[in-house]
């Protein structure tokens, strides 16, 4: 009988976290583990008795190579595990079905499955992309899917595991990044260390000034949207390029899909 749920999400910039602790809320089970895997690899291995849901952002169409890295930390004893992706409303591709493979991979078994919709990391004033999701009608929709959730387990002894969910393979090929990465405006700095803290690959140090490693920066935008004194932005061409396509491409608004058997 599954009587605890875990929840698992690597969340720079904390929508998959928000929508995966919303359907935690929803199934009505007590979290027992909260396994935030943004800045740290957690050692874990569920119990039977126990629910994981796992909540990742998709970037290029994929799950991030660092969140699989600590992904590969956790492994599942044949327990059951809700899949959640959360995208900035252009598409969310193959990141799916990528995470419910890793996820079976690490002994899991799929039974429910959704993607929803977060502001886009490269979102800004300027070029809004899916401001303010996930909004009210998203948190409805976590919540009822959290709510089936629970009711499926409370009603079935053995849950079936899901057929494959939407995605193609070979996946999406990855695009590789540019050296590059968000930069620091002196005159607003407060040298608070925010940025330091928030970045989930430790690519930022205080030495003058914040200064990020673009070696190591995966262009996540946390140390923009967590800075205090908005001190932190993207000035290179391939963000700008980027949110320009956005903003013509994708300002429709893309509605939450679950998949449930
Ligand atoms: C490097 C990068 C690539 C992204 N690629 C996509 C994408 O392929 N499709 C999409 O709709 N959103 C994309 N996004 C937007 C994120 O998926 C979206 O903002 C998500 O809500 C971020 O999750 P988090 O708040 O949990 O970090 C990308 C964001 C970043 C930083």
């Amino acid at each position: 009988m599954i009587n605890k749920v875990n929840i698992v999400c690597f969340s720079p910039t904390k929508t998959s976290e928000k929508i995966s602790k919303i359907i935690a809320q929803g199934s009505g089970i007590k979290v027992s583990k909260d396994l935030n895997i943004t800045h740290r690899e957690e050692n874990y291995t569920a119990d039977k008795d126990e629910l994981t849901i796992f909540a990742f952002p998709v970037y290029g169409g994929r799950i991030p190579e660092i969140a699989i890295q600590r992904l590969k930390k956790i492994t599942g004893n044949n327990s059951p595990a809700v899949l959640v992706v959360v995208y900035g409303n252009r598409h969310y591709d193959d990141a799916l079905l990528e995470l419910q493979n890793i996820v079976y991979d690490q002994g899991f078994k799929s039974i429910a499955g959704a993607a929803f919709i977060g502001e886009h990391s490269y979102s800004t004033n300027e070029y809004p992309i899916a401001i303010g999701r996930p909004d009210k009608e998203d948190i409805d929709k976590a919540l009822s899917f959290g709510n089936n959730i629970g009711n499926l387990i409370k009603n079935n002894d053995t849950i079936k595991e899901l057929p494959n969910l939407p995605g193609k393979y070979p996946y999406k090929e990855r695009s590789p990044q540019p050296l590059i990465s968000p930069v620091t405006i002196d005159s607003k700095c407060i040298k608070c260390t925010t940025c330091v803290t928030l970045c989930p690959t430790g690519a930022i140090q205080i030495k003058d000034m914040p200064e990020t490693n673009p070696s190591l920066c995966i262009l996540c935008c946390a140390c923009i949207k967590g800075c205090p004194s908005n001190a932190r932005l993207n000035t290179n061409d391939f963000v700008l390029q980027k949110q320009q396509w956005l903003l013509k491409n994708c300002v429709t608004r893309k509605e939450p899909e679950t998949f449930e058997i």
